[in-house]
């Protein structure tokens, strides 16, 4: 794609959202909050949507459904952003590897780790296999409230690699650094095609009505630091460079998950906007190290959500009153989990908007 982009507009501009001036490092009335998953099994409507739609590839491809569950979590607690209803592992089923998601498994793919398997990948047929995600992001743009920003996203080209070569979730990601380790000109040429359709997709995505995407690595804290340099810092300093260039006002998030001190590092090369820091970062150095080079968000721990109470109310009033005065937006440190009490979300938002700066 070579034209430059503009989003749609609407009775509030995009510019004047809580959410975008956040990310813009613009001083806000009050942080803004959304959070990773807040679409999913914890809200019994997102059950029944999805009993409706077949499979959970079906409920994604549809842009009826997905535009619902995505709004159901902003209708329930006004949230200042919505994230598209999708999943990183729509890019293999595109590429022409297909998925599939098994009840206690999660996702299955067929592997692949040769050569002549990742040059049979088809990056030509990427855009139009996901036209029903393009038709949701509008879809959602007509929808959403004005005061409400809606994220794009996709998987960064390490995290999804690991899917596609491991052909499932595993603990230490043995099947991707096996090939990574014993051929790397093969497994490279796999990274390459990723930072290119990734790209692709979310120039896309922008097209069709995404004001700010974010970008989901969640397997960066696996690799060790000339790995983590060559497999996500470098692809994802590619892919911001063309966001850059295609679409220059629409703000980008990282989220290297469990990356520790290279969370700066990862800022300071990839020049992207704001980084979404895991639980296990301790928001004074964040706010120290990491605020200063752009907007933080983060990082209540999805399991004190749960907890709720006064352990919930401690810890969101730590990350507040520590993140809250610079450029913040407030979230998870990972997404939602399913057994979340839906009352406790309620009450984490009523929190964060009370809070004064
Ligand atoms: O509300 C939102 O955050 C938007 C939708 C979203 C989903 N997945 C929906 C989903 C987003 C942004 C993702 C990202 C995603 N998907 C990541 C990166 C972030 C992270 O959580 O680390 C990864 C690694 C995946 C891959 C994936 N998708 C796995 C490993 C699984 C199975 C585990 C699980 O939680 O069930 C999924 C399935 C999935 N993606 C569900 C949802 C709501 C649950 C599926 C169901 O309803 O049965």
């Amino acid at each position: 794609m070579t034209s430059k982009t503009a989003a749609p507009s609407t009775a509030l501009q995009s510019s004047e959202k809580r959410f975008l001036k956040a990310l813009r490092g613009e001083p806000t009335d009050r942080p803004p909050i959304w959070l990773m998953r807040q679409a999913g099994r914890y809200l019994p409507e997102y059950k029944e949507r999805r009993a409706v739609a077949g499979s959970f590839l079906d409920l994604c491809y549809t842009p009826e459904h997905a535009i619902e569950v995505t709004l159901q979590p902003i209708r329930r607690f006004g949230f200042d952003a919505s994230i598209l209803f999708s999943d990183i592992l729509v890019i293999p089923d595109a590429l022409g590897q297909p998925v599939r998601f098994e009840e206690g498994i999660g996702p299955v793919l067929e592997p692949i780790t040769t050569a002549a398997q990742i040059d049979a990948l088809d990056g030509d047929r990427v855009l139009d296999h996901l036209m029903p995600v393009f038709k949701t992001v509008s879809g959602l743009r007509a929808a959403l409230p004005d005061e409400t920003a809606l994220i794009g996203f996709a998987g960064a080209p390490w995290t999804v690699a690991t899917y596609m070569v491991g052909g499932r979730g595993s603990p230490d990601q043995g099947a991707a650094k096996a090939l990574g380790y014993n051929e790397p000109e093969t497994f490279q040429r796999l990274i390459d095609l990723l930072t290119e359709v990734t790209g692709d997709y979310l120039i896309a995505q922008v097209v069709a009505g995404a004001e700010a995407l974010q970008i989901f690595d969640t397997w960066a804290g696996s690799l060790p630091a000339p790995y983590f340099r060559k497999w996500c810092l470098e692809p994802m300093r590619r892919l911001r460079a063309r966001l850059a260039d295609q679409c220059p006002n629409v703000p980008v998030i990282g989220f290297p998950k469990g990356v520790g001190a290279s969370y700066e590092t990862y800022i300071r090369e990839t020049g992207i906007n704001a980084i979404s820091i895991d639980t296990g970062v301790d928001p004074a150095w964040a706010a120290k190290v990491l605020q200063p080079l752009g907007t933080v968000q983060g990082n209540l721990d999805p399991l004190a959500l749960v907890a709720g109470g006064e352990t919930m109310r401690e810890s969101a009033l730590h990350i507040l009153d520590t993140l809250g005065h610079g450029p913040f937006v407030f979230n998870l440190g990972h997404g939602i989990v399913p057994h979340t009490p839906p009352e406790h979300v309620g009450e984490l938002v009523e929190l964060v908007k009370e809070w004064k700066p």
